[in-house]
């Protein structure tokens, strides 16, 4: 089976993470299970289907990056579930005709296929809106979770994931290719901005200096956005449960298509040294989080 292989990435990585992110998985499902019941009707039902099957990286970062500051799980959880709602809503939306027009997420039907476009558009607007109620309620301080909402909406929004997302679409019908200042900014904002908020989130559930795992978080986006990419050429789509060869298909502004494969496989490797060497300030606690930068680029899926 095809794999993202790049110098100093191990399949034993992989491995130790495997357990780590299927608790996590297990932490943010029981969280979403409290506030989401499939008997109220088709999109909280659908709602629940696009939550379910993926790997969960934004909450496991949230938790990782809480365990480090010192922060417990049951205090980080609700957030990290309120980003895999803004993560799982941007994937319904970005699956539809009007986006990437894709029939498969997760190895099972998009949203739009199993149910209808109007519900995917809805399941996706009330993901995000559930996302801000998760962090709004909870046990940490009035003022954290403030902050964390307001961080958390300029991630999401037009200086965030949707100003990304804009500029991947817009890309499409670009005239000339995009520059590697401009494809960079693209992968920051689609991808980036919710990766490096799920990375500081426990810096600031702390109050501790967020730079070093905002560096990291900017660093580990960028990295894991080429990874998708480089796995959209080469990787199988069994295992990722997508469809692959889309990006060359519809002329998607991508590393990959700037840099070629071998070029943007080591740009991803340097991402992944970046990322690690910001942590130096948490020493051997940050381990899980260096792992996890490693696992970004060796991923099948
Ligand atoms: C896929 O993200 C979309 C991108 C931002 C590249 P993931 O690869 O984290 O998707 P899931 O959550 O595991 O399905
Ligand atoms: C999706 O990027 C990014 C967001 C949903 C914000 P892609 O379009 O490359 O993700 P996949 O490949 O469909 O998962
Ligand atoms: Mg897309
Ligand atoms: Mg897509
Ligand atoms: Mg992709």
């Amino acid at each position: 089976m095809a794999r993202v292989s790049l110098r100093g990435s191990s399949p034993l990585t992989q491995d130790k993470l495997t357990p780590a992110l299927a608790h996590v998985r297990q932490q943010v499902q029981s969280e979403l299970n409290r506030w989401l019941r499939k008997e109220d009707g088709p999109v909280s039902e659908a709602m629940l289907y696009s939550v379910e099957g993926g790997k969960c990286l934004r909450g496991f970062l949230v938790l990782e990056g809480a365990k480090v500051n010192g922060v417990s799980a049951p205090l980080a959880t609700p957030a990290a579930a309120a980003v895999e709602c803004i993560h799982a809503y941007s994937l319904v939306h970005d699956d539809m005709p009007c986006m990437d027009d894709d029939d498969t997420r997760r190895g099972r039907p998009t949203v739009h296929r199993a149910w209808d476009e109007g519900t995917a558009l809805l399941v996706g607007d009330a993901l995000q809106a559930l996302a801000f109620e998760l962090v709004a309620h909870g046990d940490l301080p009035a003022e954290v979770r403030l902050a964390l909402s307001a961080s958390l909406a300029r991630a999401s929004g037009v200086r965030g994931m949707v100003g990304g997302q804009a500029m991947d679409i817009a890309a499409e019908s670009a005239e000339a290719p995009l520059t590697l200042e401009q494809i960079t900014a693209l992968q920051r904002g689609k991808t980036g901005a919710l990766i490096e908020w799920s990375a500081m989130a426990g810096a600031s559930m702390a109050g501790a200096d967020p730079e070093p795992l905002r560096r990291y978080g900017q660093a580990l986006g960028l990295a894991f956005q080429i990874a998708d990419d480089v796995l959209d050429v080469e990787g199988d789509a069994a295992a990722m449960g997508k469809a692959v060869g889309k990006d060359s298909d519809r002329g998607k502004a991508t590393f990959v298509s700037l840099l070629g494969l071998d070029g943007a496989k080591s740009r991803a490797e340097s991402f992944v040294t970046e990322a690690c060497d910001a942590l130096s300030v948490y020493d051997e606690k940050a381990e899980c989080l260096r792992q996890t930068a490693r696992f970004v680029i060796s991923r099948r899926n």
